[in-house]
């Protein structure tokens, strides 16, 4: 079989950890060739890589031996490069957030619809971690779930000060940190009714990892509150204002049901999933003792490889022909995550409730 030729555009710090780092575990995958505006940079990412620097990323999408395009670029360039990248006839991949308005979210869910190629918009759901909480819950091992706790937290990305600049980012932690437990709240529980919240910029001054002195025009610290039809509801905070390294940043989650609860700690490799269940036994999970309870158990997931995981997905898509279905990596979902993220900034703004109109 051919290999599905891969180009890349964005080749900053997820480049590397996720893709540059995963691609290499496919045999099915070449990585050919890169483009990034800095092209300095750029030259020395496609030298230690051996691949093609192109001059422009609209070289990229008119050759025609390229199939597959990854966009890893800052966020208000994800929708006009995705939707280039579609029309141009490649699969795509775009990371989170995929939009930074709901009109450019509506731009791209018309792009990927009028296209037979896979578009995977991100943030990816489908981690073994949280594919096994979804099948506890669906199998009632915490009864009826009727609120959630979720957290992501680290102290910022600050390898890379545009995150924290309106003008680059024009979105801050909220639609970096907070679009993960939207995310994983929407695919497990389905779309979301109504949301209020709050945004605010805590740290007024900060220094990145080069040691450089800036000034946020975004926030970074945000609180909201998410509620289903079915009178459920999550609250959903997110800073940069916790003192861990991004990565080892706290992301729980704590689902509290009407026969026990799941503790989900995306963090932890050892124990990721808790669940405290004085009831009944879990078959095959491991009994633990966890905050003083003795009737916990922790669900194994096995091994673990998030950036792998976004890979598979994607080639499994692209070879089974198939688009992502709308409850998984599509961008009907994320148009409703989109929008959600759009609505708290509003609420803050207004202090009012917001319905969400999208569903999926
Ligand atoms: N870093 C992470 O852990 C992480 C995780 C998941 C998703 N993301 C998302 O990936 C995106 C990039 O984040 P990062 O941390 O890699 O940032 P980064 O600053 O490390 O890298 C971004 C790179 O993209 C290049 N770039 C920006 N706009 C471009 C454009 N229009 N055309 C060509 N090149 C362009 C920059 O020169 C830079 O080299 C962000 O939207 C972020 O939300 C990052």
């Amino acid at each position: 079989m051919n290999k599905i030729r891969f180009g890349l555009i964005g080749c900053g710090d997820i480049a590397h950890i996720r893709y540059f780092y995963s691609i290499p575990h496919f045999e099915e995958i070449e990585l050919v060739g890169i483009y990034d505006m800095n092209k300095p940079f750029l030259q020395k990412t496609a030298e230690e890589l051996g691949v093609k620097a192109f001059n422009s990323y609209e070289e990229m999408l008119d050759d025609p031996t390229i199939d597959a395009v990854i966009v890893t670029t800052y966020h208000p360039s994800h929708t006009p490069l995705a939707i280039q990248a579609l029309k141009a006839g490649k699969h795509v991949i775009s990371e989170k957030p995929v939009s930074v308005s709901i009109e450019q979210a509506k731009q791209l869910k018309e792009a990927a619809a009028q296209t037979d190629k896979v578009f995977m918009a991100m943030p990816n759901d489908a981690y073994p971690q949280i594919e096994k909480v979804k099948e506890l819950i669906e199998q009632g091992i915490i009864g009826e779930v009727c609120a959630i706790d979720s957290v992501f937290a680290h102290h910022g990305p600050l390898h890379a000060p545009w995150f924290f600049d309106y003008e680059k980012a024009q979105w801050g932690v909220l639609a970096d940190l907070g679009v993960y437990s939207i995310s994983t709240l929407s695919y497990l529980f389905g779309p979301v009714a109504r949301v209020y919240g709050e945004t605010r910029c805590f740290e007024k001054r900060r220094v990145s990892d080069a040691g450089e002195e800036f000034i946020p025009s975004v926030e970074d610290n945000v609180a909201a509150t998410l509620v289903w039809d079915d009178g459920k509801v999550a609250t959903m905070r997110s800073n940069w204002c916790t003192g861990v390294h991004k990565d080892h940043g706290l992301w729980r989650f704590t689902f509290n049901g009407s026969k026990g609860i799941i503790h989900l700690d995306m963090a932890r490799t050892d124990h990721p999933i808790i669940v405290v269940s004085p009831n009944c036994e879990i078959p095959g999970a491991e009994k633990v003792s966890f905050m003083g309870q003795d009737y916990c158990y922790s669900v194994s997931v096995g091994k673990v490889d998030n950036n792998d995981s976004v890979l598979e997905l994607f080639l499994d898509a692209i070879k089974n022909n198939r688009k992502f279905p709308d409850n998984g990596c599509s961008i009907v979902r994320q148009n409703h995550v989109i929008e959600i993220i759009d609505r708290i900034y509003e609420s803050s703004r207004t202090g009012k409730a917001y319905e969400i109109t999208s569903k999926f």
